[in-house]
């Protein structure tokens, strides 16, 4: 698949579970992303608002947010935070998008909001990565309405697929009755313990459950994907030399590829697109 010039990709990180690692793989692909050269839009869907604050954002300290695109249709582009980094653009969220759930409802198109206002920035970006709530409501259902592709990160840890067949039975309808172009992009695995035998078990079974979907990276569990945030850095930022700055380089390189991103030339560091750290060295 290639992919035409000018009109964003949008990914969705999507999960109904908290903690498995949607948020740092929205900022820290999406900040590799912008770092190879891509021209990047973060949109942080999720009240906790943990994106914004991952790039260090004052939360308290924001003159618009995605609430305000979502219930009283303020543009995009007037509300989003430019250059957060070079090339990377960030729609942030507070906890007041939690009344959004409730004041949708009786909103008309109140699943296609989202979708709506991005149609109108699709020339000012590449990619577009929408970081989702832990939860299937109307947050996340504007989400996959609004993206084609969805990336589902998955932990390794004890009852992993739980849970996984009521996300597909979500995209599965979201598909039938508002986007018929969504489809699961992905599969990545978070949160990998080498010490453990778990883990390898986890990702085996996950990969026996998608076998064409799995990303060929997998992150690792490091102390160091977990400090970043709290220093308001993207781990390409905070320790890129460490295997959660190795693992994200990685997993956006499969993004590039899977989605047919053209590479620009204009990129100061592009994406490590080899992979060294595949799901191969842990069978
Ligand atoms: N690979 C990892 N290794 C260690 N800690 C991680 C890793 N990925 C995420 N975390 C930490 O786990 C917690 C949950 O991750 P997060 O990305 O916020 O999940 P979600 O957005 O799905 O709720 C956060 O504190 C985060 O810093
Ligand atoms: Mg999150």
């Amino acid at each position: 698949m290639r992919h035409l010039p000018g009109t964003a990709q949008v990914v969705a990180l999507a999960n109904q579970k908290g903690g498995v690692g949607k948020t740092t793989t929205a900022v820290n692909s999406a900040a590799a992303l912008a770092e190879g050269g891509f021209r990047v839009l973060l949109i942080d869907i999720d009240p906790q608002g943990n994106a914004t604050s991952s790039l260090g954002i004052d939360k308290t300290d924001l003159d618009g947010t995605v609430y305000d695109v979502l219930v009283d249709d303020v543009a995009i582009a007037e509300i989003a935070l430019p250059d957060v980094r070079p090339r990377l653009d960030l729609l942030p969220s507070t906890p007041a998008l939690a009344a959004a759930e409730v004041e949708l409802v009786g909103m008309a198109q109140r699943e296609r909001r989202l979708a709506q206002a991005c149609d109108v920035i699709e020339q000012a970006y590449d990619v577009v990565v929408i970081d989702c709530p832990p939860s299937l409501g109307l947050l996340t259902v504007n989400a996959l309405t609004a993206t084609r592709h969805v990336v589902i990160p998955i932990q390794c840890e004890f009852l992993a697929l739980e849970g996984v067949s009521q996300l597909i039975t979500t995209i599965d309808l979201v598909k039938r009755r508002l986007n018929p172009h969504l489809d699961v992009l992905g599969v990545l695995m978070t949160m990998f313990d080498s010490r453990t035998r778990l883990s390898a078990h986890v990702v085996d079974e996950v990969r026996r459950f998608f076998p064409e979907r799995i990303f060929e990276t997998v992150v690792p569990r490091s102390v160091r994907l977990a400090e970043a945030p709290s220093y308001g850095q993207a781990i390409a930022e905070y320790d890129p030399a460490s295997r959660g700055g190795v693992a994200y380089r990685a997993f956006a390189g499969e993004l590039i590829a899977r989605l047919g991103l053209a590479v620009p030339t204009n990129g100061s560091v592009p994406p490590n697109t080899t992979l060294p750290l595949t799901n191969r060295a842990v069978r």
